[in-house]
């Protein structure tokens, strides 16, 4: 029997692996994120099984191969969180690479209706008995050019939505997709001809804050930007500061920079101290989720599926097909 350190364990994620029990593989549960702190909690477990806000550095790994920890599992598509240099060759890792695209492809779409056809607004307006249509007015999605950053599985999914929408979809990615229904641009142009600009690539050191004051300061007056990749992509002041002076128009953040001590925990009893993320939950046009595009009953499933499959290969001493190794 091998024994995994699930981190960062929800209800939601006991009840989706609980339908993927296997009888050769114990889950033990820990609510704590993986860092430094908790990684003593590996100890005498075979492998560990972690999500996007856990903190795997060398110190982290440097421990878990101690232990003799071999396998770093991610339930999730990212692993920008991971230092797969200090890894390599020591403590395999793997992650899930698709799981439902829609969800979070979905999720995007809902933030842009929201936010554009004020609906979190009229939610709040409407409970209020005040049945006022000032302020509300938005745009028409037909005809207006949506810009997306990524054109990857989830990319190409929020295209085929945006299609339906009767929008022009432009796209910017360094390797085209023939399942992208849009057509392939420059960076630059995406930026300057875009109504609308949706994330959708990795966190790589490449691009980590694309969306900063230069590149704002090239899109059209009264941009949506809508990010469900990862909050590093985007340079939260300088979008505040886009805000505020009205060349972004609204920005729909799934993810966000400073987001590892706040997202997926209530924190309706605490004082938040993180002054940055207050200013953009008090913005009218901003709308912040909380990590949650990829939450469909269908993608946990996928999410469990395939990472008890990886965990099946490593220990069956098969070829891993979701590994992820450093460059
Ligand atoms: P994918 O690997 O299928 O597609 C990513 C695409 O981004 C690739 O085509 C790649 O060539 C492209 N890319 C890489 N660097 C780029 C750059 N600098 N500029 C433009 N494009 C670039 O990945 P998938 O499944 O579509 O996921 C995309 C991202 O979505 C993940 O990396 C993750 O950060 C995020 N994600 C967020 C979730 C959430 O719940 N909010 C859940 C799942 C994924």
């Amino acid at each position: 029997m091998k024994t995994i350190a699930f981190f960062d364990a929800k209800p939601y994620d006991k009840l989706s692996f609980a339908n993927h029990f296997d009888e050769d593989i114990n889950i033990r549960f820990f609510e704590n994120k993986l860092n430094e702190d908790t990684v003593s909690m590996a100890a005498c477990c075979d492998g560990v099984c972690a999500f996007v806000n856990d903190d795997i550095n060398k110190t982290v790994i440097d421990k878990l191969s101690d232990y003799g920890v071999g396998i770093i599992a991610m339930r999730c598509a990212g692993y920008n969180n991971v230092d797969l240099k200090s890894a390599r060759g020591r403590v395999s890792v793997v992650r899930v690479p698709a799981y439902s695209p829609h969800a979070i492809a979905e999720h995007s779409m809902g933030m842009i209706l929201t936010l554009n056809r004020k609906l979190h607004k009229a939610y709040i307006r409407t409970r209020d008995h005040n049945f006022s249509l000032e302020g509300l007015c938005g745009y028409d999605l037909f005809g207006k050019t949506v810009g997306i950053i990524g054109t990857g599985k989830i990319g190409s999914v929020f295209a085929d939505i945006c299609k339906g929408f009767g929008m022009n979809i432009i796209g910017y990615d360094p390797i085209e997709n023939d399942e992208f229904c849009g057509e392939y641009t420059e960076l630059q142009e995406l930026f300057s001809n875009s109504d609308i600009i949706s994330l959708h690539c990795p966190l790589t050191k490449e691009n980590r804050n694309i969306i900063c004051k230069k590149t704002i300061n090239k899109m059209k007056k009264g941009v949506c930007i809508i990010n469900t990749s990862r909050g590093q992509l985007v340079n939260t002041d300088d979008l505040i500061d886009g805000i505020k002076s009205g060349q972004i128009g609204a920005a729909g953040l799934d993810v966000y920079e400073e987001e590892t001590e706040v997202f997926f925990e209530d924190m309706s009893q605490e004082v938040i101290k993180d002054d940055t993320l207050l200013t953009l939950i008090s913005m009218p046009n901003v709308l912040v989720t909380s990590h949650q595009a990829f939450l469909t009953g269908e993608a946990l499933d996928g999410i469990a599926k395939t990472t008890m499959a990886n965990l099946k290969e490593y220990f069956g001493g098969e070829k891993l097909t979701n590994e992820v190794v450093a460059k």
